[in-house]
């Protein structure tokens, strides 16, 4: 099924996953605020990530470096005078396109139709601020438009506190800001959003292996979290379209409603940053290798990723419609750990307070192990309803029995098939089930 975007925006927005930022003048183009579900999708996608990438293996490190960073990291990185997109501007409506849009057809504006009459102009993508109260005497900064320079410039920090043998990696999430020519798409350009990057360090002669590796390793875990394989490619990048730094890139592609578009990128960075710093700072970012007693520059192969743009593939490749006793039911499928909440208790009857205070005491002891949610706001089947939509995966129903039998009715988002679970036994049923 082809899904309508508008319907997952509009989602979005009425169940608290995403909004506008700044709505209430007007919204502030392409910058978002995640609501109570979306920040825990999106807590859970990074955390998804940091098991797999950080916990999982003996040899990847974790790092948080700070947004603003020395100016002479984006001289010695190439973003100053590099890293800046063509566009075009209408001399008559005043509106600009990036020249690669699709939107530009024919060398004519997409607004008003009209011949664009000047070449394209660059536009460098980074957002500059100041450091200092006075403007005049003030240090203009960047606002990072990539994590991966501040664990380039960490790396010899990682190599006196770790003692890394190659090949390692160190992993960061954080915030990139990019003043893009053309946004869109909902969240998927934005000008503020998240990356996931790693950077592997490994030996020049076995930087093909470990491209090749990590592009697959890469490609599973989104289909490990449950994106469908149809709806995933992979485009190996043409010379011309290489970044300054690249060897070789890869993307993983989504089958976005929009088209198939970059989820994340693979790239072969060689030595180029790490020659690149150590020019720029005087400092030595070479790694020693003691067997050999040789010094070098290792390659490097990075993955790169973005939380917010898998956040919205996961929203769209979860959402589902389908027809249950003639009545429209919309699931959204999400994995078990990436559904924002886990568990519902819900109360048959809300008319009998020993039912209602049972589901409540329930509610809150689960709270101690799942993000679980009461609900008594409407019927039965309208909870479900509700929970379906925003993908929970299990609802526990309170009923007359239950007071009797201390029993209640566990259902599965997505079998609607429902078990009769002793009170005392749902904390491990659930656990096993949710594999928490
Ligand atoms: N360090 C390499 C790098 O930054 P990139 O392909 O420019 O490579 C990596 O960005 C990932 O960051 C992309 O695959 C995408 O998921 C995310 N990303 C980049 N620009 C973005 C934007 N404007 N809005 C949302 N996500 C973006």
């Amino acid at each position: 099924m082809t899904v309508d975007i508008e319907k997952v925006v509009s989602l979005s927005k009425r169940r608290g996953f995403i909004f506008q930022s700044s709505e209430i003048y007007g919204g502030l183009a392409s910058s978002w605020d995640y609501g109570p579900l979306g920040v825990e999708l999106k807590k859970n996608i990074k955390d998804a990530w940091w098991k797999e990438m950080v916990y999982a293996r003996e040899e990847i490190f974790g790092l948080d470096a700070s947004i603003l960073m020395h100016p002479k990291v984006w001289e010695a990185s190439g973003h100053t005078q590099n890293f800046s997109d063509p566009y075009l501007i209408c001399t008559d409506c005043h509106k600009y396109y990036r020249q690669d849009s699709p939107e530009v057809k024919d060398n004519r504006c997409p607004l008003c139709g009209r011949n664009f009459s000047s070449q394209a102009t660059r536009a460098n993508l980074m957002l500059e601020t100041y450091l200092g109260p006075l403007k005049e005497t003030a240090l203009k900064v960047y606002l990072r438009p990539e994590t991966a320079q501040g664990i380039f410039v960490n790396f010899t920090n990682i190599l006196f506190t770790k003692h890394p043998k190659l090949p390692f990696g160190i992993a960061q999430i954080g915030k990139a800001f990019r003043n893009e020519i053309t946004t869109g798409n909902f969240t998927f350009r934005s000008r503020e959003f998240e990356q996931m990057e790693l950077e592997y360090f490994v030996l020049p002669e076995e930087d093909e292996q470990y491209y090749e590796y990590w592009i697959s390793q890469r490609l599973n875990w989104y289909i490990n979290l449950g994106i469908k394989k149809e709806n995933l490619r992979l485009r190996k990048h043409s010379q011309d379209e290489l970044a300054h730094y690249a060897k070789a890139c890869t993307d993983i592609e989504y089958n976005f409603p929009f088209g198939w578009m970059e989820l994340e990128g693979i790239a072969n960075r060689k030595d180029f940053d790490l020659r690149q710093h150590s020019q720029f700072s005087g400092i030595d970012l070479t790694y020693f290798d003691d067997q050999k007693r040789i010094r070098f520059y290792p390659y490097i192969i990075e993955p790169s990723g973005g939380v917010d743009r898998s956040l919205l593939a996961f929203l769209i490749d979860a959402y589902r419609e389908e027809k249950v006793r003639g009545e429209k039911r919309v699931v959204l499928g999400l994995d078990k750990r990436l559904a924002p909440i886990k568990v519902a208790v819900l109360p048959l009857l809300t008319n009998r307070p020993e039912i209602v205070e049972m589901a409540k005491k329930i509610s809150g002891e689960l709270k101690r192990s799942f993000v679980t949610t009461y609900d008594d706001t409407a019927g039965i089947g309208r909870l479900y309803r509700r929970q379906d939509e925003i993908g929970t995966v299990y609802c526990v129903t309170v009923d007359v029995q239950s007071l009797e039998d201390k029993k209640v009715t566990v259902r599965d988002r997505d079998t609607m098939l429902q078990e009769r679970i002793s009170v005392d036994k749902l904390k491990e049923y659930l656990a096993e089930k949710l594999g928490m």
